[in-house]
């Protein structure tokens, strides 16, 4: 057997050794009695009895061991055209700091937070101060509208809100005070106080009694030390595209994503501590909260925090100057983003103008990455291109390459095998495992290693029903593909409502929703079709109700303006057409399958159960009339 095999065998046949090895490259305040507690199967818990705390790990004990004066964090932003250097012991101080100002705003261990920040440094000195103190934070991506924010506000019921006055995207200035002032109006749960970081950009208007000056509240604040929790506490929630508009709040606890989250570092990713570790992604994503905080400094890497965008700020050899500047190891992006630099310079010749030779490798997941955009970013950048699979819920990938155990050949489509801690079968409709090359629902065989979803935040029916009941004895994670005779893992396509647009996880459940309520329209279908740049964004085809006689333009106008208010501009969702009737089957389902076949010019097969065929002819020149079902 290979290095690699040897590995997860051993993963999988001594769970808790093996995780056990893992955990004693962390810091415990207090030793766990069980690595593993099976006692609540199909809840499972790692390290129940061990405590420790995230921060410390994170920051203090690299300083206490020598890595005070290192990088650990980078601030890059070519938007507001500044940089940052913090050192472990310069971030340790000021996270202490504003753990200080957190107290003394009366938040304690337990207590929820949540963060509505862009890509600052302020925003991960945030998330640490809440793990040092024990609360639990909750960060919100700021492209998400206020309502968004709201349901989040309610389902958390946080005591404090950490924002800014605004974030910088490249066409404007977003006033995210304005956002978060309309969000508590519409909540139910109303925050104690509300701490706001003033941009030079735009300076927002306080509210006496509740909005706190973060940097007159830090000017007046004790340092906090570091509390113990315990390894099964919550870190934080994480809320996710679910099939509803109801997102799912993802709960991750201090232990085993400790441990996990350490161990990925030098086995997957194949980092040594001091090293430049670099994911462009958003905080306010599984990635970021993975990859851009906890991971890295764990870990004792310098992590990059990148205020930009892959192209226009101000080229497109954005990434490959932070890659260079900063002496990159190890990159991790989503596809789309590759695809838009490979847009704007299909020759590569902005990656040539820098001195990439410190990076070693650059990870791709979020989406299925296309093999041409993997062979194209492959050649300019002559490193190892590892597209891995992962979600929010598992916190870290469920298949990869993993680089620090053993490279294995790469097979463009795939995602390589699974890593240490996952037993990925393929399963049938009926539960039973498929044969290599048969695609049918991905699942994981339980117990999830540690870092995973132990729960969802407050709902652990919905956490069943929607993971556990299916697959008794696995977790099924929502995605289609394959497994072939290597052991290699193909993910195709999702079994539910679920779309990526431009790495971003949507729901076009929870768009139906928001167009379902508009006074006219009776009905709706939102399907993901496939995008040259972004992988897929959403349309609609709203049906109005009997006797509307509104221009059909005026009422899509208003549609897409809905969904911009309600859930926010990075749905991207621009195009919307009026139909006289929905694709339906006998028993009234909504044919959405079909329609996306259809807008998409694939091959389809007339469903056996469709009420009316010609309804078809219909949606496709309906589709046309907005540029889609033509070759
Ligand atoms: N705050 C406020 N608005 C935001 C935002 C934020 N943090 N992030 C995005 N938006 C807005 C954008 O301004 C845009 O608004 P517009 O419709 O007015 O133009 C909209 O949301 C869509 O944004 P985005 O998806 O970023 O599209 P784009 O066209 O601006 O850029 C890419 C396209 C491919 C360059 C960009 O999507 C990208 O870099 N993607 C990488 C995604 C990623 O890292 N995913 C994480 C998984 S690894
Ligand atoms: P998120 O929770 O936002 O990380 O989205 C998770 C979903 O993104 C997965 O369930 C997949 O559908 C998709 N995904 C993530 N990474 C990959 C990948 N490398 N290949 C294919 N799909 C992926």
């Amino acid at each position: 057997m290979s290095k690699f095999g040897t590995i997860h065998r051993r993963s999988l046949d001594q769970m808790a050794g093996f995780w056990a090895e893992a955990a004693a490259d962390i810091h415990w305040d207090k030793p766990w009695d069980k690595v593993l507690d099976e006692s609540k199967a199909p809840f499972y818990r790692w390290f129940t009895g061990g405590q420790l705390n995230t921060c410390y790990n994170a920051l203090d004990r690299h300083v206490e061991n020598g890595r005070g004066d290192q990088a650990a964090l980078i601030y890059d932003s070519p938007i507001t055209g500044s940089q940052q250097t913090r050192s472990y012991k310069a971030l340790r101080d000021e996270t202490a700091r504003f753990a200080g100002v957190l107290v003394e705003n009366g938040v304690g261990k337990g207590d929820r937070v949540i963060i509505y920040m862009p890509m600052v440094p302020e925003t991960i000195v945030a998330m640490l101060a809440c793990a040092r103190i024990g609360a639990v934070h909750s960060v919100v991506f700021g492209g998400f509208a206020s309502n968004e924010l709201a349901t989040r506000i309610d389902d958390a019921q946080p005591c404090a809100i950490i924002s800014a006055s605004c974030g910088i995207e490249p066409s404007r200035v977003v006033a995210y005070k304005p956002l978060l002032d309309k969000a508590i109006d519409l909540a139910r749960h109303k925050p104690e106080c509300c701490i706001i970081l003033q941009r030079s950009q735009e300076t927002a208007a306080l509210m006496d009694g509740r909005d706190i000056d973060w940097t007159d509240a830090v000017a007046a604040a004790v340092p906090q030390d570091c509390v113990s929790v315990d390894a099964t506490d919550p870190l934080y929630i994480l809320y996710t595209s679910g099939t509803t508009g109801e997102p799912k709040g993802i709960v991750r606890d201090h232990g085993g994503h400790a441990v996990a989250l350490n161990w990925t570092m030098q086995n997957i990713y194949d980092v040594k501590p001091g090293e430049v570790y670099w994911a462009a992604s958003d905080v306010g994503w599984i990635v970021g909260h993975s990859y851009i905080v906890y991971a890295p400094l764990l870990h004792g890497n310098t992590t990059v925090i990148f205020e930009g965008k892959p192209v226009g700020t101000p080229d497109p050899g954005a990434f490959w100057r932070v890659v260079a500047e900063h002496k990159v190891a190890c990159m991790f992006t989503a596809p789309t983003a590759i695809r838009a630099i490979k847009q704007q310079d299909p020759a590569g010749e902005f990656a040539r103008q820098y001195d990439l030779s410190h990076l070693r490798s650059l990870f791709l997941a979020g989406e299925r990455c296309d093999p041409p955009t993997l062979a194209w970013v492959e050649e300019i950048l002559g490193v190892p291109v590892i597209d891995h699979w992962w979600q929010t819920e598992t916190g870290w990938a469920i298949a990869s390459n993993c680089l620090g155990i053993e490279t294995l050949p790469i097979k463009a489509g795939s995602t390589a095998r699974a890593t240490p801690g996952w037993d990925v079968q393929i399963l049938d409709s009926d539960g039973h495992e498929m044969a290599p090359g048969e695609v049918g629902a991905i699942a994981c065989r339980l117990p999830l290693p540690p870092g995973t979803l132990p729960g969802l935040w407050r709902a652990n029916d919905r956490y069943k029903h929607a993971y556990l009941d299916r697959f008794p004895g696995f977790y099924e994670t929502g995605d289609a593909g394959y497994i072939d005779e290597d052991g290699y893992i193909f993910v195709m396509a999702r079994t539910d409502d679920i779309i990526n647009v431009a790495g971003h996880r949507l729901s076009t459940g929870a768009m139906e929703e928001v167009l379902a309520a508009h006074p006219d329209v009776a009905e709706c279908a939102v399907v993901g079709v496939a995008d040259e740049l972004k992988g897929q964004i959403p349309i609609g085809c709203v049906v109005l109700k009997a006797g509307v006689d509104r221009l059909p333009e005026a009422i899509v106008g208003e549609v897409i303006q809905m969904i911009r208010d309600q859930i926010g501009p990075v749905a991207t969702f621009k195009k919307a057409v009026v139909v006289s009737r929905l694709p339906k089957t006998r028993s009234g389902k909504i044919l959405r399958g079909t329609m996306q076949r259809i807008a998409d010019c694939e091959d389809y097969r007339m469903p056996a159960t469709i009420e009316d065929p010609d309804v078809l002819g219909e949606i496709r020149a309906s589709l046309q009339s907005i540029g889609y079902a033509s070759q």
